[in-house]
């Protein structure tokens, strides 16, 4: 298991239903006993219902982060972190309450979905056991309930379908599959890593538009990790920027894409309109992420601004209330 260090008690469950559902404060992550973090003092909190978007380009960190919360981070990392609160449990330090609210209160997509099926047993099967775990049904309506699964991720002929093994499907019906298993645990909490990479674009909008009203329905909240700026403009409440493992702003989706205030978001989403925009089209954005392996700049964008001046190298900005009402790390933010 990764050191995970929990500095501060979380304030006692359950928590009054205006608080955030998940709250995440000071969180960093090493690697290799290296001295720089690969995430550096990451905070942010996630409301019932609400959809809030991890963006960044590869490499900077979203999936580590999504593995921390879920408790499943390679054994070569430590972690520290003020708080990791679920619904006011606290998870920093304590890997049998992640364990036991996995897969149940906390439902997971991550990127490679066939790794992460089981090879031996049928997809109907999987799916069954998450069912039967939280509802009692016989074993006809439990069958009904796993074909149900599978069709409201858009999986043609369910029936057939549920019998199948993950070697007998495609990566974006094993995709399906993972958001199958994941939503039949009803969760209170998806993260969702890429949920629909693979998938064309009318059953990627179809499987998104399922996720926004079951968030509505049950007041599901959303970690939403993609590349896609549009998809993240559509379906997030709010949006999240990380460069290089630091979070470089926050706020309303509407006002970080209309009028962002970090100099990294602003360069992000300049590319939102053009059609099919991506993280990883953004090929303009000059330089690259500082090597961690050695000393860097205490603003890791510090090398790519325009706007950097001596401080943002030796004084690490953090995340401040910017008007009208985000928040960004940045001594110089725009606007
Ligand atoms: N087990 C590991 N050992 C060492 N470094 C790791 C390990 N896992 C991840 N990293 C590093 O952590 C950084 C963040 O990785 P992560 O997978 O979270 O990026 P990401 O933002 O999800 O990228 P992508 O968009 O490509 O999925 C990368 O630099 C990666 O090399
Ligand atoms: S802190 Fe400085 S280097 Fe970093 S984004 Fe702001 S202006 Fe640029
Ligand atoms: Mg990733």
């Amino acid at each position: 298991m990764n050191a995970l260090t929990a500095i501060i008690e979380p304030p006692p469950s359950p928590l009054p239903d205006s608080a955030p559902l998940l709250a995440v404060r000071g969180l960093s992550i090493f690697f290799g006993g290296r001295i720089v973090p690969t995430v550096q003092d990451v905070s942010f909190d996630i409301a019932r219902g609400e959809t809030l978007a991890l963006v960044g380009e590869s490499g900077s960190g979203k999936s580590i982060i999504a593995h921390t919360i879920a408790g499943i981070l390679a054994s070569a990392a430590t972690v520290s972190a003020t708080t990791i609160s679920f619904n006011g449990i606290e998870l920093a330090g304590k890997p049998a309450a992640v364990e036991a609210l996995r897969g149940r209160r906390i439902g997971m997509v991550f990127q490679n979905a066939r790794a992460a099926l089981s090879p031996t047993l049928s997809v109907g099967a999987q799916i069954g056991d998450v069912i039967a775990r939280h509802r009692r049904l016989r074993r006809t309506a439990l069958r009904a309930a796993i074909v149900q699964a599978l069709a409201s991720v858009k999986i043609p002929d369910p029936e057939r379908r549920a019998k199948a093994y993950p070697h007998e499907l495609s990566g974006g019906m094993c995709q399906r599959v993972m958001l199958a298993l994941a939503m039949a645990g009803e969760p209170d909490l998806l993260i969702a890593d890429e949920p629909t990479t693979g998938l064309d674009n009318t059953t990627q909008a179809a499987i998104l538009d399922l996720l926004a009203a079951e968030a509505g329905r049950r007041r599901m909240a959303t970690l939403f990790i993609t590349h896609d700026l549009g998809l993240a403009r559509d379906y997030a409440d709010r949006v999240a920027v990380l460069h290089a493992g630091q979070l470089v702003e926050e706020g309303r989706a509407a006002t970080v894409f209309d009028a962002p205030r970090h100099p990294y978001s602003a360069k992000l989403v300049r590319a939102v309109p053009a059609k099919a925009a991506t993280v990883a089209d953004l090929g303009g954005i000059p330089g690259k992420f500082p090597d961690l392996s050695g000393p860097v700049p205490a603003c890791r964008f510090a090398d790519r601004c325009d706007r950097a001046v001596d401080r943002c190298r030796v004084e690490v900005p953090r995340l401040e209330p910017v008007p009208p009402d985000g928040m960004a790390a940045c001594w110089r933010p725009l606007g």
